[in-house]
C-alpha cells in the first residue's frame, strides 16, 4: 500500500472523527445496551473492554479495513516466517520463537533456530536449579542470596519489570537487584549492604559494549575483587550477550556465558537468556510458564480474525486516536501494584518501537506515529495526575489493568483497587454536565453566588477514552500473555504507519557526542568549539567544580 493510499485512509479516519464528534460516549451507551458485548474480546481469562471509546461500527470498520489494506496479517507472517523485517539492519525478528513449545521450526534462511532456543533454555533451567539450591555457590563456599543483574534498556527493564511484577514468586532469602544507570550512586547504592561472598553478578548486554553497562560491570568486578581477590570474579559473574568475545575477554568463564541471538531485538529480550535473573528469583518452572503464556497470546496474535484478535484491536485504537484525533500521549495505568514498572518497560517497548518519522524506505511519513506513553499504578495516580485526564485540555486515552483476585488475602485492599479502577473508567467516560453539578450543589445547600463560582471547576467533560484489560490474577502465565500482547499491539501499529518498529537509530547521536564530550568534562583543558549553550554549562560545571 503507497503512502499516498494510507494518507487517503487517514483522511478517512478523520472523516469518521468528524461524525462522531458531536455525539458522546454517554448517549452511544445509553443507546445501545448491547454496546460492552460488542466492543469487548476475550482471549482466555483476559477481556478486554474497548467501549468506552469513541467508537462505533462504521470508525471500527474503517479501521480493520486500514488493517487489511495495509497487510498487517501478511506483514505479520513475514515475522513469524523469518523475513527479515528490521530493514535498516538486515535481520529477522523472532523473539516469538523463544517463547514456541511447538513441533514446528522456525526458521531463519532455511535453518531452525529452536535447537539453539532449547540449548539455551536448558542450560537457563540448570543454572538457576543450581544457585537456588546453592549446588552453585561462590568463591568462599557461601550460598548467594543476592543476585546483581548489570544492564541496560531492555538488558534491564524488561528483567527487572518482571522480577517485581512475580514477586509472590520469589524467595526473601534470595533477592534480584538491578543496576542500571551509569550515575554512580545505582551501583553505590545496590551494593551498599551486599556481602561479596554471597553475591552474584549477571552482566547482560546485547552488545557488551554499552557504555552503562560496561563501566557498571567493571565497578563491580573492582568491588568483588577488592574482598574477594581476582581469582573470585570467575565464581561470582555470569554474563548474556550476543557478543560472546566480549564476555570472554571480560574474563567471564564458558559455563557462565548465555548466548542469544542478533534477531532478538534488545526491547524484546526478556524472553531470551536476559530473563535469567528472573529464573533465578522465581525459579525456572514460574520463567518457562511466563514464556508459555506468552507463547499462547503469540497463537492468538496469529490465527484470531482482526475482529477478535486483542493485540490488533488495541493497536487500532491507538491508531484511531493518534491519526484522527491527534492525542500525542496514551496512559498505562495498572491497577496491581506490581506492575509499576510496567509502564516504564512500554516506554522502551513502544517509543523505541515505533517512535520514527520516517516510513520503512526512508520517507518522511506524512502523518503522526508513536505517541507518548506513560502512567503510574492506580490509585497514586488517582492522587497525582488524574486531575489532567479528568479535566485538563489533553485528552489522554487510557489503558486500565486489573487482576480479579489478588495474591494477598487482605480484606478490604483489592475491593477498594477494583471499586476505584472502575470507578476511574467510568467517570471518565461520564463525565458531570453542568446540571449535574447544580442539583448536586443545591442538594448540599450552597447559596446561589456560591454555585455560581463553583459550577464550572466542578464540571467533568467526560467522553474520555480508555480500554480496561481485565484478568484473573497476575500469574506468571498471565504476565507473558500482557506483555506480549502489548509487543503485538506496537507492531500493529508499526505496520500501519509503516516504519521500521524493530531498529532505534534515534539513540545513536546522544551516546556519539557523549563519547566526544567526556575528555571535556574530565578536564577543562581539552574545551573544543560547541554551540554557546553547551560551553556555557561546561564553564559552569568546571567553575562548580572548582
Ligand atoms: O541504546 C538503546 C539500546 O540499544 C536498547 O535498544 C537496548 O535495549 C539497550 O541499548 C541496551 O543495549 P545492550 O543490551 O546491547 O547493552
Amino acid at each position: 500500500m503507497s503512502n499516498k493510499i494510507r494518507k487517503a485512509a487517514f483522511e478517512d479516519l478523520k472523516q469518521h472523527r468528524k461524525r462522531l464528534s458531536g455525539t458522546t460516549m454517554r448517549e452511544l451507551f445509553a443507546h445501545d445496551p448491547e454496546r460492552f458485548t460488542t466492543y469487548s474480546a476475550r482471549f482466555g481469562d483476559i477481556l478486554l473492554d474497548y467501549s468506552k471509546n469513541r467508537i462505533d461500527s462504521q470508525s471500527m470498520a474503517a479501521l480493520f479495513d486500514l488493517a487489511r489494506a495495509v497487510d498487517v496479517e501478511g506483514r505479520r507472517d513475514d515475522m513469524w516466517s523469518g523475513k527479515p523485517i528490521n530493514v535498516t539492519e538486515r535481520r529477522s525478528v523472532l523473539h516469538m520463537a523463544l517463547r514456541h513449545f511447538g513441533e514446528a521450526p522456525v526458521l531463519i534462511d532455511g535453518a531452525d533456530v529452536m535447537p539453539a532456543v532449547r540449548d539455551v533454555l536448558v542450560r537457563i533451567k540448570g543454572f538457576s536449579n543450581d544457585v537456588r539450591d546453592g549446588a552453585i555457590r561462590g568463591a568462599t563456599g557461601e550460598q548467594f542470596t543476592d543476585v546483581v543483574n548489570i544492564g541496560i534498556g531492555g538488558s534491564d527493564l524488561g528483567p527487572a519489570m518482571v522480577t517485581l511484577a512475580l514477586a509472590p514468586y520469589t524467595r526473601p532469602n534470595l533477592r534480584a537487584h538491578y543496576v542500571s544507570n551509569v550515575d554512580g550512586a545505582h551501583i553505590h547504592d545496590t551494593l551498599k549492604g551486599l556481602d561479596p561472598a554471597k553475591t552474584l553478578f549477571i552482566v547482560a548486554s546485547k552488545t557488551f559494549t554499552t557504555d552503562e553497562t560496561m563501566t557498571n560491570a567493571h565497578t563491580a568486578r573492582a568491588w568483588l575483587a577488592k574482598s574477594l581477590g581476582e581469582e573470585a570474579v570467575n565464581d561470582h559473574f555470569a554474563a548474556v550477550s550476543t557478543n560472546i568475545e566480549g564476555c570472554q575477554s571480560f574474563g567471564i568463564r564458558e559455563d557462565r556465558i548465555f548466548g542469544f541471538w542478533d534477531w532478538v531485538g534488545g526491547r524484546y529480550s526478556v524472553w531470551s537468556a536476559i530473563g535469567l535473573p528472573v529464573a533465578i528469583a522465581v525459579g525456572y518452572e514460574n520463567f518457562e510458564a511466563f514464556l508459555r503464556g506468552a507463547g499462547e497470546m503469540d497463537q492468538h496474535f496469529l490465527t484470531a480474525p482482526l475482529e477478535q484478535n486483542l493485540p490488533v484491536i488495541m493497536g487500532l485504537m491507538g491508531v484511531w486516536y493518534r491519526n484522527a484525533w491527534g492525542f500525542a500521549t496514551h496512559a498505562v495505568l495498572p491497577y496491581d501494584q506490581r506492575l509499576s514498572r510496567f509502564p516504564a518497560y512500554l516506554q522502551q517497548q513502544d517509543m523505541e518501537s515505533n517512535g520514527k518519522s520516517v516510513t520503512l524506505n526512508g520517507k518522511d511519513v506524512g502523518w503522526e506515529t508513536g505517541p507518548v506513553i506513560w502512567g503510574e499504578p492506580g490509585t497514586n495516580g488517582q492522587h497525582a495526575f488524574y486531575q489532567l485526564i479528568h479535566q485538563g485540555t489533553s485528552v489522554v486515552p487510557c489503558d486500565f489493568l486489573l487482576a480479579a483476585n489478588p495474591h494477598e488475602d487482605l480484606s478490604p485492599h483489592h475491593a477498594k483497587l477494583v471499586a476505584n479502577c472502575l470507578a476511574q473508567s467510568e467517570a471518565l467516560m461520564l463525565g458531570k454536565t453542568e446540571d449535574e453539578v447544580l442539583t448536586e450543589l443545591k442538594g448540599a445547600g450552597l447559596s446561589k453566588d456560591e454555585i455560581k463560582a463553583l459550577l464550572s471547576h466542578k464540571v467533568f467533560p467526560g467522553n474520555r477514552p480508555s480500554n480496561t484489560i481485565l484478568y484473573s490474577r497476575l500469574d506468571p502465565e498471565t504476565l507473558g500473555k500482557l506483555v506480549a500482547l502489548y509487543e503485538h499491539k506496537v507492531f500493529v501499529q508499526g505496520a500501519i504507519w509503516n516504519v521500521n518498529s524493530y531498529d532505534q537509530w534515534g539513540v545513536e547521536l546522544g551516546k556519539q557526542l557523549a563519547k566526544a564530550l567526556l575528555s571535556e568534562v574530565e578536564s577543562a583543558e581539552t574545551a573544543q568549539a560547541h554551540d554557546s549553550s553547551t560551553q556555557g554549562l561546561l564553564a559552569h560545571f568546571h567553575s562548580l567544580k572548582g
